[in-house]
């Protein structure tokens, strides 16, 4: 049999004014990623191959985010938020291109799992041409209520709309819908908006498509799939169960973490085998980590890429463009950003390698600073394979260090150093015998004339 084609409508229309930020709600991120990206790639992952994304008007940034990472999804505007089936109907022209299914999630329900939408579609190929995603919430106050005979479903009750007996219902509309694609236009159409809030409830499908004969069936799924986001306090929940999904899929995946909750992973990060982590580790976007390295307490990651057997921290920071080579070192307090450091280099102590290449081998020195900055531009420094930079050197770039070449302890890198050559910029040592004891002798005289004075 051929797989059933399926267009997936997002509504992300809503203002989220209680995110008080000025920042469209479902632009803000879970696990490093947007809310909206994380629906756009459950859908993706369900074997979705149409999109359509409703935006509320004015809302460009939504609709930007939209085209980048979705470059084929069509998007509508919203011109009035009139309702849930209102919004669906605003995609209009891509439902009636047909698809054999067409389901409806929110943009702001970002725990949505991918295997949960394949199983809400599951019965739409069973002749059924509707099918809700029911959950038991442990409060179902707010919640539309799902009334089922048998094994069918008869209706959903909006909660302002809801009988006291009805409000005693468990069950509720998780809010995600899948509509078989010939019934979906007949339904949607005969929605009206009769009832308190004077909206076009989508949920009144239920009780159309039985009016139409058709038949309408709930499928029960745990809470954190249909997790709504409204609020920051919703958005750290949703993101402790983004960060526990991902710290199950990473030790699932054979990463050992000492202490799993308290390291915190990006929806993107990308592990090797055999990675440790230790504990209070934290990645941001895009790090990815290769068989054997370690990552030691309290580092802090993001648009790096660490090598074969690496070794990073404690308490160091990899920032965007880092790429370690196999067997490099990153030790504690040191920072990088911008740089390549090649396989076995090592910066153990202290240290600033910004716009940097590090060949192969090089040891930096406790205390280097690559300065990459001179208040108007950014300047690269090269140090070329197995050179040796002694502890405390500035170098000043651009600068280059040549292959196999040393740098005296504590200099001022200015120009650069040829290949083999050793380079001491600082100043002569001055040694003055007995010095010190001619000191302490003024020193004892001054107290006593001070206490002669007294
Ligand atoms: C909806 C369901 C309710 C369910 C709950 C689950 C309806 C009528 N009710 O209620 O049964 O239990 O979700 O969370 O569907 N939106 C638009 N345009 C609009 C209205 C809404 O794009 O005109 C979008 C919102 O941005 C949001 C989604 O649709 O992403 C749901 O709207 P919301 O107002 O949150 O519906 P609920 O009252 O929560
Ligand atoms: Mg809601």
């Amino acid at each position: 049999m051929q797989a059933r084609t399926c267009l997936a409508i997002v509504l992300a229309a809503g203002e989220g004014t209680r995110m008080a930020s000025p920042r469209p709600k479902v632009l803000h991120a879970i696990a490093g990623k947007p809310m909206l990206a994380h629906v756009l790639d459950a859908v993706a992952k369900a074997g979705v191959a149409a999109i359509a994304v409703v935006v509320g008007p004015g809302q460009d940034e939504v609709a930007a985010e939209v085209r980048r990472l979705t470059p084929d999804a069509a998007i509508f505007v919203q011109g009035e938020r009139r309702g849930t089936a209102h919004a669906v109907l605003t995609a209009r022209p891509a439902i009636e291109r047909a698809a054999d299914d067409i389901v409806v999630v929110f943009g702001d329900t970002p725990l949505l799992r991918p295997a949960t939408l394949a199983r809400l579609r599951a019965p739409l190929a069973e002749g059924a041409a509707l099918a809700v995603l029911g959950f038991r919430p442990a409060d179902p106050t707010g919640y539309g209520r799902l009334i089922t005979a048998g094994g069918d479903l008869v209706a959903i009750r909006e909660h302002a709309d809801a009988s006291a007996s009805e409000r005693q219902i468990a069950l509720c509309n998780g809010g995600v819908m899948a509509f078989a694609g010939d019934s979906a236009l007949a339904i949607l159409e005969r929605i009206g908006d009769r009832n308190r809030k004077g909206e076009f409830y989508l949920t009144d499908a239920v009780e159309i498509a039985r009016g139409l004969k058709l038949r309408a069936v709930v499928v029960e799924t745990e809470e954190d799939d249909v997790r709504g986001i409204n609020t920051k306090v919703q958005l750290a929940e949703a993101e402790a169960v983004a960060q526990q999904r991902l710290r199950r899929a990473a030790l699932d995946a054979g990463v050992a973490m000492i202490a799993p909750e308290t390291v915190y992973l990006a929806a993107d990060t990308k592990f090797g085998r055999d990675v440790v982590i230790e504990p209070y580790v934290v990645f941001g976007e895009k790090v990815t980590v290769e068989d054997g390295a370690v990552i030691h307490s309290f580092s802090h990651l993001a648009g790096a890429h660490v090598g074969k057997g690496v070794s990073v921290g404690p308490f160091a920071r990899l920032r965007p463009g880092t790429r370690l080579g196999d067997g490099a070192r990153i030790g504690n307090f040191v920072e990088v950003k911008e740089a390549v450091v090649e396989a076995g280099a090592k910066a153990n102590h202290l240290s600033y390698i910004g716009d940097a290449f590090v060949g192969a081998n090089a040891n930096i020195g406790a205390g280097t600073i690559t300065c990459n900055y001179d208040g108007a531009a950014k300047h690269r420094t090269t140090i070329g394979n197995d050179a040796f930079i002694g502890s405390n050197s500035a170098l000043v770039a651009p600068v280059e260090i040549g292959e196999s070449a040393y740098v005296g302890s504590g200099s001022v890198i200015t120009e650069d150093v040829p290949a083999g050559a050793l380079a001491l910029a600082r100043g002569r040592q001055t040694v003055k015998e007995g010095w010190a004891a001619r000191l302490r002798g003024l020193k004892a005289l001054g107290k006593k004339k001070a206490r002669t004075r007294d």
